[in-house]
């Protein structure tokens, strides 16, 4: 999803992307998730270090380019950093924030390797008291909503919305009920569903719950930014090692 944020009208959202969590039992608060994450962490396959083309289009189109300043861009949940780097080496001024101290850990490392400056901080997207109201110019949470139960997303969407600036963007990639992984999978709450282990066409992500998200639910959870894109994004899988795009 890709939001502006404009008065009190803005935002848009944009594509799907994912992401997901471990179930935990009784469903406990994603900050109990900060063990299961930082065990992914630690395995360079879950490190991807290319930022999604949707982003980087986004980063162009929408973010706040006006010279008087650097733009101001917030990664909400952002792993290793791959979109941190590339906002930090486009000349903004890069803040990351992520539950897993071993994910910050490698993008600071990268970053020093590469000579940028990015703000990292430890924190929830559901908590965001460390940055001040109407700060940012692009907000970015790729691929971390939907390992959130509904009460954490409603969070982060109303902290997503104090922190950006009117006339900010935010580009927001989630998983939609079109994923794959929906199937065989049974409903928990309001837009999360139980995801079995199984035989699914991803490896990842299963025996846990994941919030899978249809339109009006969207609309819903963005209502007060003024203007809303929704887009698609299409990740294909192959067990096949050659695989050829047309
Ligand atoms: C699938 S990864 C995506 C990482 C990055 N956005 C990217 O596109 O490469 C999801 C990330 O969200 C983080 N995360 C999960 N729950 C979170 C929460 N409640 N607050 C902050 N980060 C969280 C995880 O530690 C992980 O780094």
């Amino acid at each position: 999803m890709d939001l502006d944020r404009n008065n009190a009208e803005n935002s848009a959202i944009r594509g799907n992307g994912g992401a997901c969590y471990r179930r935990p039992e009784n469903n406990v608060a994603a900050q109990d998730m900060r063990g299961w994450w930082e065990a992914r962490h630690t395995q360079p396959r879950f490190r991807p270090r290319y930022p999604n083309e949707e982003v980087v289009r986004w980063f162009f189109r929408s973010v706040r380019r006006d010279g008087s300043r650097p733009p101001r861009v917030l990664d909400l949940g952002a792993g290793s950093g791959r979109h941190s780097l590339f906002f930090a080496r486009e000349g903004c001024e890069t803040y990351a924030c992520d539950i897993s101290r071993t994910g910050l850990e490698a993008l600071e490392e990268l970053a020093r390797q590469q000579g940028l400056i990015v703000a990292n901080s430890i924190c929830s997207t559901d908590d965001l008291s460390g940055y001040p109201d109407d700060f940012f110019d692009g907000l970015l949470c790729f691929g971390v909503l939907c390992y959130l139960d509904l009460a954490s997303i409603q969070r982060t969407v109303a902290e997503m919305f104090r922190v950006l600036r009117p006339g900010g963007s935010l580009l927001c990639a989630t998983r939609t009920i079109n994923d794959s992984r929906i199937l065989g999978a049974y409903p928990v709450s309001s837009s999360v569903w139980h995801v079995p282990s199984g035989d699914h066409e991803v490896a990842v992500d299963t025996d846990m719950d994941m919030a899978f998200f249809d339109r009006d639910e969207i609309e819903r959870l963005f209502a007060r930014f003024g203007s809303l894109e929704i887009g698609r994004m299409t990740v294909a899988f192959s067990t096949s090692p050659s695989i050829s795009f047309s």
